[in-house]
């Protein structure tokens, strides 16, 4: 394999607001990546992936410039990262459409996001939702990313990027695509939902007392934090003694992760506290934490101008990356032309 240039790709739809999942389980981690200066970091707002499931197309457009505020307010720096939407760089569809004639039937139909997705109703869901996984290593492929930091959730999917590459590769005889490397770290990869500990913090779930937005004010998290369903016993002393207790071990967990620390040190600090005292100490911190971000997000939002200015320059430069790489697969697949 050739030497590729350390480069992080990521991206989020812009289907409803962002939540402490996104941010702990993937946002967190693009900052850090896009701050520890070993790497080019591109940030998406993948706006053609949104649309596999219906999108009202206004609610679209606030929910792409809602998304972009996100970036910047949790600390993307346009200059230092490329930020921009998804379907401004047309490359991205165009590299797609040859993973489609690669990737497997298959493949996509084991995908657990596919089953959970398209449920008992799969023969009803747009054709975009099966084949979204090809899409995504478009995303990916195109800038030859190297790393991709995302959310537990989407492991299965960066597996088939894998195999994507590594059969493009194979078929042509060419080393073009770089193998990516998922990045899935923190102390909360996997965030799950306020009232029921067996479920992932979502956007879609009905209850918005399941989940932090991050647009909620301080008054909001707190209260959710306080509102959340746990056991009755106190926390323990180690880490095992939160086996079987999900939403025990999902405070513990969202706790660490906004403190920058361990789920065993939290547990260290606190152990024997009954949830009275341990959600009040979350509250604070989360408010301490996520309240300066929703107030940025808002401050962002009032210019939608600068934002649509912002993601231009973002797409123009992330266009100059992608451009050469649709060139050079269009050669090597043999189009006329390219
Ligand atoms: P999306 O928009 O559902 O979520 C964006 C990111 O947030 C993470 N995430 C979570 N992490 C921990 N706990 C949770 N409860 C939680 N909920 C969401 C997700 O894992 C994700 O990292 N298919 C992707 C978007 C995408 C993409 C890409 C990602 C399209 N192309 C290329 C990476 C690279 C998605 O739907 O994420």
């Amino acid at each position: 394999m050739p030497d590729f240039t350390p480069r992080v790709f990521s991206g989020i739809q812009p289907s409803g607001g962002l939540t402490l999942g996104n941010y702990l389980g993937a946002m967190k981690r693009f900052v850090d990546m896009q701050n520890d200066g070993a790497y080019e970091t591109i940030y998406c707002m993948v706006d053609l992936h949104a649309i596999t499931t219906w999108q009202d197309p206004a609610k679209l457009v606030a929910a792409t410039r809602e998304l972009c505020a996100g970036f910047i307010a949790t600390g993307i720096d346009p200059e230092k990262s490329i930020l921009f939407n998804q379907s401004q760089v047309a490359e991205h569809a165009q590299l797609g459409w040859i993973f489609s004639c690669v990737a497997r039937m298959g493949w996509m139909q084991r995908m657990t996001q596919w089953k959970d997705k398209a449920g008992k109703n799969a023969q009803n869901a747009s054709l975009g939702l099966f084949g979204y996984p090809a899409l995504m290593a478009a995303d990916i492929l195109i800038y030859h990313a190297t790393h991709v930091p995302v959310g537990e959730d989407q492991k299965q999917h960066l597996e088939l990027t894998r195999d994507i590459a590594i059969k493009f590769n194979n078929d042509y005889g060419v080393e073009f695509f770089p193998v990516t490397e998922p990045v899935i770290e923190g102390a909360a990869t996997r965030v799950m939902s306020l009232r029921d500990g067996s479920k992932k913090m979502s956007k879609s779930d009905p209850s918005d007392a399941s989940r932090i937005n991050l647009t909620d004010d301080a008054d909001a998290i707190a209260q959710k934090i306080r509102k959340a369903r746990t056991d009755p016993k106190p926390l323990p002393s180690d880490l095992e003694g939160l086996e079987d207790r999900p939403e025990a071990r999902n405070l513990v967990n969202i706790y660490a992760a906004l403190a920058d620390t361990s789920p065993e040190a939290v547990i260290r600090d606190h152990a024997g506290q009954q949830f009275s005292t341990f959600k009040p100490s979350l509250a604070d911190l989360a408010v301490a934490k996520l309240a300066p971000i929703s107030t940025e997000m808002q401050r962002l939002t009032a210019d939608p101008a600068e934002i649509d200015r912002l993601l231009a320059r973002g797409a123009q430069r992330a266009r100059a990356l992608a451009e050469p790489v649709l060139k050079r697969t269009y050669e090597i697949v043999g189009m006329v032309g390219a």
